[in-house]
């Protein structure tokens, strides 16, 4: 950080999207009312030792009935744009077939009160949460997933293609991987094999939903219109980079970290097939996903924009224990949650992405913020309540400095999405990690500011 006078958004090209990111099942709560099917996380947060405190989505920020004052409060708080994810099993309870009628009204409520509040919805269709049912069926293991989401991501965009401009797939296909082969995310299945065969039905379900987009509403426009609809999908880039850059284990393993994760979504999205490193490691590993002839012509489909979320880098060494964080890393810089501050990792990726996979198209940062900055609440003079998260500003304010050095490079990033507005459910740490600019608590009535709030309304006062 250089610790320059803070910049606010006029610092930023005309037209700059500035927007709250959630999802579905980490804010609507509601989730047994009006027809929704269980999905997912319903069940996974059941089994006992999976959340923090055997938290559920069962309540969550309970958006489903209060989302007017809470896309309210974006709008107060000078946001133009939110994006959000559709309930999967909340449209379709069973996964297929028959629509939920309650769930769409739903939704159209929510998305004409943000049109209203002249908040661009900005729409994801998956965002970790398979219906059951599809669970019950296989889930992403199942080749046919490719169908039911195609079946689902069909129906909202004949749904809500006139009135949502942008439109992405899967949102962090990463999530999935987690979930099939390490066990720790929904629905905690835990083999390696398991986790590359989701993935790959995961992106040619990406790729079959793309087809299905453009032949509804036409060809991809040669120029990118921000009026939509446009489609694209989301993936985080946490770079790894090795803690003893000298020391070949630590350099071939964070090579094969990076391998691993982002660009095992990459190089299929962007170069058509998975690199020949991965295959070596899937081969090696005896976890090779099943292929169908055909299959990376469906997913590398062109798309209209990116969707990048960013929130740090990794750093990697065969020996953790012997390399002490502050003491060894080159500019160590820590904080009191224990994350590193590298905001540097915003520029990193956007680099990545355009050096090396050729990415042309505009770019949305589709996520950033942290969680857990001094988050007690104190009471003022006033007797009004606040949260002082300074960490959170000057972690926010880091980002927006390489993001905005990564503009005047000449990079074509059209918007920022700041995770989030609330605390909500997050994942298996429940409400224990809080990533709000907005305190709150399940189902709770009150909301209390924090200090990062205020700093985004002045950043965003016109
Ligand atoms: C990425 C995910 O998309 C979101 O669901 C999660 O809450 C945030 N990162 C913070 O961990």
């Amino acid at each position: 950080m250089t610790g320059n006078l803070p910049l606010t958004k006029k610092d930023f090209p005309e037209g700059f999207r500035w927007g709250i990111a959630t999802s579905a099942a980490q804010i609507e709560g509601a989730a047994f009312e009006d027809g929704k099917g269980p999905e997912i996380w319903d069940i996974f947060s059941r089994i006992p030792g999976k959340t923090f405190g055997g938290q559920t989505p069962d309540q969550a920020c309970d958006y489903y009935h209060k989302y007017p004052e809470q896309l309210g409060m974006m709008k107060e708080l000078g946001f133009d744009s939110h994006r959000f994810s559709f309930s999967w099993s909340r449209i379709m309870p069973d996964g297929t077939g028959k629509v939920n009628r309650k769930g769409v009204d739903f939704y159209k409520s929510a998305i004409d009160r943000m049109l209203e509040l002249g908040l661009m919805p900005n729409a994801t269709l998956y965002h970790w949460d398979l219906p059951q049912e599809l669970e019950y069926r296989g889930g992403f293991l199942n080749r046919d997933v490719v169908n039911w989401f195609t079946e689902y991501a069909g129906f909202l965009f004949e749904t809500f293609g006139d009135v949502v401009p942008m439109w992405s797939t899967f949102n962090e296909p990463i999530a999935t991987y987690v979930g099939y082969a390490l066990g720790v995310f929904a629905p905690g299945r835990k083999l390696e094999k398991f986790g590359r065969q989701a993935n790959h039905n995961l992106l040619c379900a990406h790729g079959s939903a793309v087809k299905r987009f453009r032949e509804i509403f036409g060809r991809k426009k040669d120029v990118f219109d921000p009026a939509g609809p446009n489609v694209g999908i989301v993936v985080d880039v946490w770079h790894h980079h090795p803690a003893r850059p000298d020391d070949p284990g630590d350099a071939a393993l964070a090579e094969l970290e990076n391998e691993k994760a982002y660009r095992s979504y990459l190089h299929p999205l962007f170069k058509g097939g998975y690199s020949g490193a991965l295959l070596k490691y899937m081969a090696d590993n005896d976890c090779l996903p099943d292929m169908l002839p055909g299959d990376f012509e469906l997913i590398r489909q062109p798309l209209d924009f990116f969707g990048l979320n960013c929130y740090n880098r990794v750093v990697d060494s065969t020996d953790p224990a012997s390399v002490r964080k502050s003491v060894e890393f080159a500019g160590g810089n820590y904080m009191d949650n224990g994350a590193e501050f590298y905001p540097k990792a915003i520029y990193d990726a956007l680099r990545i992405l355009k050096e090396d996979f050729g990415v042309g198209i505009p770019v949305y940062i589709t996520e950033n913020g942290t969680y857990n900055c001094e988050e007690e609440v104190v009471t003022g003079p006033g007797g009004t309540e606040r949260v002082h998260d300074v960490t959170r500003i000057r972690y926010i304010q880091g980002f927006l400095e390489w993001l905005k050095k990564a503009l005047d490079e000449g990079y074509d990033v059209r918007g920022y999405y700041l995770w989030t507005l609330l605390d909500n459910f997050e994942w298996p740490a429940g409400n224990s990690m809080r990533f709000g600019i907005v305190r709150t608590e399940y189902g709770a009535p009150s909301y209390i500011m924090k200090d990062s709030a205020c700093m985004m309304k002045d950043f965003l006062r016109p």
